[in-house]
C-alpha cells in the first residue's frame, strides 16, 4: 500500500486518455475511465478490440504510447522497478486460459506468488495454498498436476493464485470463455462470492453481456478503440445509447459463437 498520497476524489484507479498501436493497428484511441474503491467493473468488447491489451496496461505489462494509469493517484508508468513492483502485490491477475504451469502441482501454482513476494515455505505455505484453494471451491487437490483437472477447474486455480497475496484488487481476462455455459455460470457465481467475501475491487474484461451483467457493478462499453459507454448494468442494459444497443443487439445475434481462446504468456 502506498499511504500519504491524495487521489482524486473516490478513484482509485484512473485511466486517462490511453492510446496503443502495434504498427498501423492502432488499438487503443483515447482509453479514459475511473475505478472505484471495492467496486466490479466489467470491460465489455467484441473480440479482438483490445480488452487484453487494456488489462495489461493496468498493471503496466505494456506501456502505452501516451494517456496514464493512476493508481491510488500516481502514475503506474512513471515508477521505477521497485515501486512498481510493490503495487503489482495489490493485484491479482486471473490470465485469458488460466496460464498454469504444467510442471508444477497445482499447490505449487498457487503458491507461487507468496513464495517469491514473501518467501512462504513448507507448512505454513501448504497452510495458505489449502486455504485459496477451499476458497475457490477445490479443497484437497493440491497434489495434481494441471493436466489432470479440468478447464473450469483450471479457472478456479487461476483463481486461487490470483488472491494468494490478498490483492487490493482483482483483474479477470474473459474468465468463462472457453467454458461449457454450466461451468460458465458456475465461474460467474465464484467471481461473485469472492467480491463478496473478500470486499476486493475487481476488473473483469469479457465478450459476454449475460456475464458482464451478472458480475458487474457497473460496465464500460469498448468500441473503436475507446469507452464509448460506463454505466451500472442496470443503465447498460436500459440506455438508448446506440454503441450499446448495437453491441446487444450484435452479441445476441452471435450467442453461441465461441471466441478463440489465446494466451499471451510473459
Ligand atoms: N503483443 C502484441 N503485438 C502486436 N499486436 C498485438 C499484441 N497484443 C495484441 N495485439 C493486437 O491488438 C488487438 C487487440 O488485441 P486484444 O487486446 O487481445 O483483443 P481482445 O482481448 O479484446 O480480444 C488485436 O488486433 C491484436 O492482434
Ligand atoms: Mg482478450
Amino acid at each position: 500500500m502506498i499511504n500519504g498520497i491524495n487521489w482524486k476524489d473516490g478513484s482509485f484507479i484512473h485511466v486517462d486518455d490511453l492510446h496503443k498501436s502495434f504498427g498501423s493497428n492502432h488499438v487503443l484511441r483515447g482509453v479514459t475511465f475511473d475505478v472505484f474503491e471495492g467496486e466490479t467493473l466489467v470491460i465489455l468488447g467484441a473480440s479482438g478490440c483490445g480488452k487484453s491489451v487494456l488489462l495489461k496496461h493496468i498493471i503496466a505489462l505494456m506501456y502505452p504510447d501516451s494517456g496514464r494509469v493512476d493508481y491510488r493517484g500516481e502514475n503506474i508508468f512513471e515508477m521505477l522497478a521497485p515501486e512498481l513492483n510493490e503495487v503489482r502485490k495489490n493485484f491479482g491477475m486471473v490470465f485469458q486460459g488460466a496460464a498454469l504451469f504444467d510442471s508444477m502441482t497445482v499447490g505449487e501454482n498457487v503458491g507461487l506468488p507468496a513464495f517469491e513476494h514473501w518467501g512462504t515455505r513448507g507448512e505454513e505455505l501448504s497452510k495458505l495454498v489449502e486455504e485459496k484453494l477451499t476458497l475457490v471451491g477445490l479443497g484437497g487437490i493440491a497434489h495434481l498436476r494441471p493436466s489432470e483437472i479440468s478447464g473450469g477447474m483450471k479457472k478456479r486455480v487461476a483463481l486461487a493464485r490470483a488472491i494468494a497475496l490478498d490483492p487490493d484488487v482483482i483483474l479477470y481476462d474473459e474468465p468463462t470463455t472457453g467454458l461449457d455455459p454450466i461451468m460458465a455460470e458456475q465461474i460467474n457465481e465464484l467471481i461473485r462470492d469472492t467480491q463478496k467475501e473478500l470486499g476486493a475491487t475487481s476488473i473483469v474484461v469479457t465478450h459476454d453481456l449475460h456475464s458482464a451483467t451478472f458480475i458487474g457493478d457497473r460496465v464500460a462499453l469498448v468500441v473503436d478503440g475507446r469507452v464509448e459507454f460506463v454505466g451500472t448494468t442496470d443503465e447498460l442494459m436500459s440506455t438508448e445509447h446506440e454503441a450499446v444497443r448495437n453491441f446487444i443487439a450484435r452479441g445476441q445475434a452471435n450467442r453461441d459463437r465461441p471466441e478463440p481462446d489465446f494466451t499471451v504468456s510473459f
